[in-house]
């Protein structure tokens, strides 16, 4: 009777020792941390970094690069131009969009997001500019 006894009071002092060790407090701690790390890195990936390997990101930042877009144009700030995410936000990635706004980066353009005028590009290649606003189009956040 006297060594059951001591054997379940035993057992209880385990049982108790583990809860406290293993379960309860510091499994929520922990999984919070988690939960907040993971929405951190959501919120915090830069749109370069989400879109970096995606071919129509490639080949439409060395071109627009090339070309010296960058001189006015970031991707996620605003500098003399509207950033490539804003324009992203504004039009829909369709053909028709990807078209319109090739007409305004080769003829220039003016009005549709200030006083500020983009100067025309007449010298680039119409497939070269599509491919320049397919990527910026892709830039959705
Ligand atoms: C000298 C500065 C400058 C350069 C260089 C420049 N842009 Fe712009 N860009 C602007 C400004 C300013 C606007 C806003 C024009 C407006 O309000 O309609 C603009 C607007 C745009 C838009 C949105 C047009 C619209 O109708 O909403 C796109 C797309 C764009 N630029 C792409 C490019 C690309 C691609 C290049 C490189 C070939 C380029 N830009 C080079 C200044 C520049």
């Amino acid at each position: 009777m006297n060594s059951r006894k001591t054997l379940s009071l035993g057992l209880v002092a385990l049982t108790t020792l583990a809860f406290a060790c293993g379960g309860g407090s510091q499994e929520s701690t922990q999984s919070a941390d988690s939960a907040n790390s993971a929405s951190v890195q959501e919120a915090n990936i830069s749109l370069e970094d989400k879109y970096k390997d995606d071919p129509v990101f490639i080949t439409g930042s060395a071109k627009a690069k090339e070309a010296g877009c960058t001189a006015c144009h970031m991707i996620e700030r605003k500098v003399v131009g509207p950033s490539y995410a804003d324009v992203a936000a504004k039009y829909e990635n369709t053909p028709e969009n990807v078209s319109l706004l090739a007409d305004h980066v080769i003829d220039g353009n003016v009005g549709n997001w200030g006083e500020i005028q983009m100067p025309s590009h007449p010298h680039l290649e119409r497939a070269d500019v599509e491919d320049m606003i397919k990527y910026i189009l892709l830039l959705k956040k």
